[in-house]
């Protein structure tokens, strides 16, 4: 989604913004853009649809010496990606330049009281009506740039993030939130304003997380905050551990192959100073002290988007197997539009890569509202959903900068395997043995992964396979179920093949009239209980003409011996299963969407971080 990088400073502005565009080009977009001050006092604006490689070949040889200067990266809500549709927007004057993530709601009526008083308008985007609305009320109450900017944010409903030059102020950029992120790196000297910390890194590791309706006053040698009501409001500067290493690809072709090796790695991250095997516990420190009133909780609900939801419904198999805790799993979205019966106490989770999915932020705060106890698992440290939570755990899997979630889908499945030991260990739904045995089991898991990425060859070559299909049906049973939704979403997501997850009994009910001989079939066939009645649909799907692609357990013979194809994976306990064959899955649509020549990183119209709703 949106991408925002500006810089006011000592140095050249154009190439930290070039850069910081590239970084933020995994959120998704569709075109870019950005303006600078030029010598003789005026704003020079370069858009382009398409890439930022697109906009780099617009600049050619154009060297605009300024120091200050905002660059942005559009994914199209109001208005086709074009190039006028870009940002940044300017004013009608030519004085003021704007970017924004995020949506003006009441961008029509705006529009039209601007328009009788004679503002024209040539893009069709809100973002467009907003730096109107901030020159009209600077050129009405003769204001200064942030008094022009928070005058007018009291008149605007909806979300921002926004970025805003004067070229009569040409040493100042102001800035605003309100539910979409804006991050200021503080360097020496010069400050870079961002959507989130990648473009920031190579610069300096303080940073300053703007919070909801505040501005911020930046100058080359000072930062100042101010709420709505042009308060003065207390300066926190942190320091982010993120490493450089982290957001580059290292070898690989695409950050997707890169995030998919490093599982072993964050899998095992997440679970430091959380699982230990040899002493006997497994716990989230951000759960300590509340524990007492999730294990006596009548019901836990959990909202998340995307894959993120995927994992809150292993996160409910995991909490109510172990635990006996029944938990709910609700799309963000849905929850927050009709009316959930949340009580006061109740305890409602959120689960999310990027802290900062507008839906399941909008479901948390409502959450909160209607007096839950919230809770957050995010991996994007200092995100909005992070600091909005009562309560919450980092999932500690690093930048995720492919579009397809993979280490994070895995951290946050491990972030819940700790939280239902945890809470069943306390509760003693489980024994002592049984417990110590599944945490000697859990710390294997990151060397089984291991094993698993070894079969990317075959994989690789099984991907051929699919390569030519037109739809693909996963299905899985039990904590499967929601590791074929995730295949298929994966498949969606990177190869545009029309992909479906269903639990595999299901399959007699609607999806068994698809299958033929040009309808591939995924089957997670992990599962210890009801083992019989998974080869049966096996058989089914065989008796039908369709090819199956197994994922099975080490040493499993019968659908083995039935399937086109088998994968193997380690032998696990049931509970830690998705862990591991979700991973061939992801490969498999890594390999599918390569061979089809499909941008794996940036695949079309998706966003990394949808922070609208
Ligand atoms: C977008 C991404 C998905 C992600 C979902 C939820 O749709 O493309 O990959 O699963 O948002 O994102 P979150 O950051 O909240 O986990």
């Amino acid at each position: 989604m949106c991408g925002i990088v500006a810089y006011n400073g000592v140095n050249d502005a154009l190439p930290v913004i070039i850069k910081g565009l590239k970084r933020l080009e995994y959120r998704g977009y569709d075109s870019a853009g950005l303006v600078l001050q030029n010598n003789n006092g005026s704003l020079d604006v370069f858009k382009k649809k398409g890439k930022v490689a697109d906009l780099e070949k617009l600049l050619g040889d154009i060297r605009i010496a300024s120091t200050l200067g905002i660059g942005h990266t559009r994914w199209a809500t109001h208005g086709k990606p074009n190039d006028t549709n870009a940002h940044p927007h300017v004013s009608g004057n030519r004085r003021l330049s704007l970017v924004h993530n995020g949506i003006i709601e009441n961008y029509a009526p705006l529009k039209l009281a601007l328009q009788k008083l004679g503002h024209e308008f040539e893009s069709d985007t809100d973002t467009e009506v907003l730096i109107h609305l901030i020159e009209e009320v600077q050129k009405r109450d003769r204001l200064s740039l942030i008094e022009a900017v928070r005058v007018a944010l009291t008149k605007v409903v909806g979300a921002y993030a926004i970025v805003v030059m004067d070229i009569r102020q040409p040493d100042v950029l102001v800035a605003a939130r309100k539910s979409s992120p804006l991050v200021i790196g503080v360097g020496n000297n010069e400050f870079i304003i961002a959507s989130d910390a990648t473009p920031i890194i190579e610069y300096t590791k303080k940073v300053v997380y703007l919070k909801d309706d505040e501005l911020a006053v930046i100058t080359k040698n000072d930062l100042q905050l101010l709420s709505m009501e042009n308060q003065e409001m207390p300066l926190s500067i942190q320091e982010i551990e993120m490493e450089l290493e982290r957001i580059e690809k290292g070898g690989y072709d695409y950050f997707m192959m890169k995030e998919i090796h490093e599982q072993p790695v964050t899998v095992r991250d997440s679970m430091l100073g959380r699982v230990n095997a040899a002493e006997g516990w497994a716990k989230l420190g951000g759960m300590e002290d509340h524990i007492n009133r999730i294990i006596s909780a009548n019901r836990i609900t959990m909202v998340g988007c995307g894959t993120s939801w995927h994992s809150a419904l292993i996160g409910e198999y995991l909490i109510e197997r172990l635990a006996r805790i029944p938990v709910e799993v609700e799309y963000a979205s849905e929850f927050r539009y009709r009316n959930p019966v949340i009580n006061n106490g109740d305890i409602v989770m959120a689960i999310s890569q990027s802290g900062e999915t507008a839906d399941t932020m909008a479901a948390l705060k409502s959450a909160k509202e209607m007096g839950a106890f919230t809770y957050g698992i995010v991996n994007v440290v200092g995100s909005s959903i992070a600091r909005l939570a009562d309560a919450g755990s980092y999932i500690h899997a690093g930048p995720e900068i492919g579009v397809a979630s993979t280490k994070a889908f895995t951290g946050q499945v491990s972030i819940l395997t700790i939280l239902a030991l945890q809470l069943a260990h306390r509760k003693g739904t489980i024994s002592e043995s049984r417990f110590r045995e599944l945490l000697i089991e859990f710390e294997q898991i990151p060397e089984k992964i291991k094993k698993v990425l070894e079969s990317d060859q075959q994989i690789r070559y099984i991907a051929e396979e699919l390569k030519e299909a037109n739809n693909a049906l996963y299905l899985g049973r039990g904590k499967n179920f929601p590791v074929a939704l995730e295949g298929a979403l994966k498949l969606k997501e990177i190869s545009y093949i029309h992909a479906e997850g269903y639990p595999a009994a299901e399959m007699k009910h609607g999806p068994i009239a698809l299958i033929d001989e040009n309808m591939p079939i995924i089957l997670i066939a992990t599962n210890q209980d009801a083992y019989e009645k998974i080869v049966s649909n096996v058989q089914e799907v065989k008796a039908r003409g369709g090819k199956v692609i197994a994922i099975v357990t080490e040493g499993e013979k019968t659908i083995t011996e039935i399937a086109d194809y088998a994968i193997h994976i380690p032998a696990t306990a049931d509970v830690f299963s998705p862990l591991l064959s979700v991973i061939p899955l992801q490969l498999l649509s890594y390999y599918v969407a390569v061979l089809r020549g499909c941008d794996v990183d940036q695949p079309r119209n998706l966003a990394k971080s949808v922070t609208v709703e």
